[in-house]
């Protein structure tokens, strides 16, 4: 199945945008057997960006940087969703779930009560660039079983509008609906593409959280210039009604990522995300004694 590119009038009026609350620039890490990567959302900021609890961003074009890739791992508690700029990546699952993700492509993996997986890359050399996200379940959701879905650049509805590509991987922007939907957090995930100077807005309640990143180019959001590689907190104005972003004078790309907070305690332990730390011991003890999928 592909899905036609549609090319939409400009419907969405927003009147009151938000502002930029704060700019924030990552941190160089190493994750996995040892890829290396830029963590956009620390845990520091899981609760002012709930329901999201971590974004990583990684790019590169040296083979060392990822060969080793992500071996077996535990998830428990969360969804994870990888979205590939470019490179492949091969998953595997103790649920029983094989996928080859692509350019453009977004896989998106309900952890639920447990599953252990691995992320390999599936090629030696070459670029691979691209993003990891982690949603949060709601407390009812999160020993629910686990789920996957592979979904192929082809199938990630998109539309065209003033100089904007805009590809809907979760939620709904100007009528087109995302790849998943999801109840109780509404996610959104947006991956814009900017001709120099085109404008985008998007309507969005004032209590949803709200944030950019920027991975080419650079954006204007009100009187803020929102750099490349640089993530944008939206301020949750109250009475605001969207967000408004121009890009600058580059073709610019950007994530525009949103959801309604689920106000719900938040325990992590690494890969393991609940609500309690005494959930979180039996997370461990659950891993420990091979009772994951
Ligand atoms: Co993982």
């Amino acid at each position: 199945m592909t899905t036609e590119t549609l090319v939409l009038q400009d419907t969405a009026a927003v009147a009151r945008p938000r502002t930029v609350e704060r700019l924030v620039a990552g941190m160089a890490t190493s994750d996995g057997a040892g890829v290396k990567l830029t963590r956009v959302l620390t845990q520091p900021l899981q609760r002012r960006l709930d329901p999201y609890l971590m974004l990583d961003a990684f790019g590169t074009d040296n083979p060392d940087d990822y060969i080793a890739g992500f071996p077996d791992h535990p998830h428990r508690g969360f969804e994870t969703v990888t979205y590939m700029i470019a490179g492949r990546m091969r998953h595997r699952d103790s649920a029983g779930n094989e996928g080859l993700l692509g350019d453009g492509g977004v896989q998106w993996m309900t952890a639920g009560r447990g599953v252990v997986h691995s992320e390999l890359p599936e090629q030696q050399d070459g670029r691979m660039e691209g993003f990891q996200l982690w949603l949060n379940l709601p407390a009812k959701d999160k020993m629910r079983e686990p789920w996957y879905r592979d979904i192929p650049s082809a199938e990630i509805p998109e539309f065209n509008a003033d100089g904007v590509r805009a590809r809907v991987i979760a939620g709904e922007s100007h009528g087109v609906q995302g790849a998943v939907q999801r109840e109780g957090s509404l996610p959104l995930y947006l991956d814009l593409h900017l001709a120099p100077g085109a404008r985008f807005e998007q309507p969005l309640p004032a209590e949803h959280n709200a944030f950019l990143y920027v991975y080419r180019g650079g954006l204007q959001v009100g009187e803020c210039s929102v750099p490349l590689q640089r993530m944008a907190i939206l301020a949750n104005t109250p009475g605001s009604d969207g967000i408004v972003l121009q890009a600058g004078a580059e073709p610019t790309r950007a994530l525009l990522i949103a959801g309604r907070p689920l106000n719900e305690p938040i325990a992590q332990y690494g890969p393991f995300v609940m609500n309690s730390n005494d959930e979180i011991f039996q997370a461990v003890e659950d891993f420990r004694a091979g009772r994951f999928a």
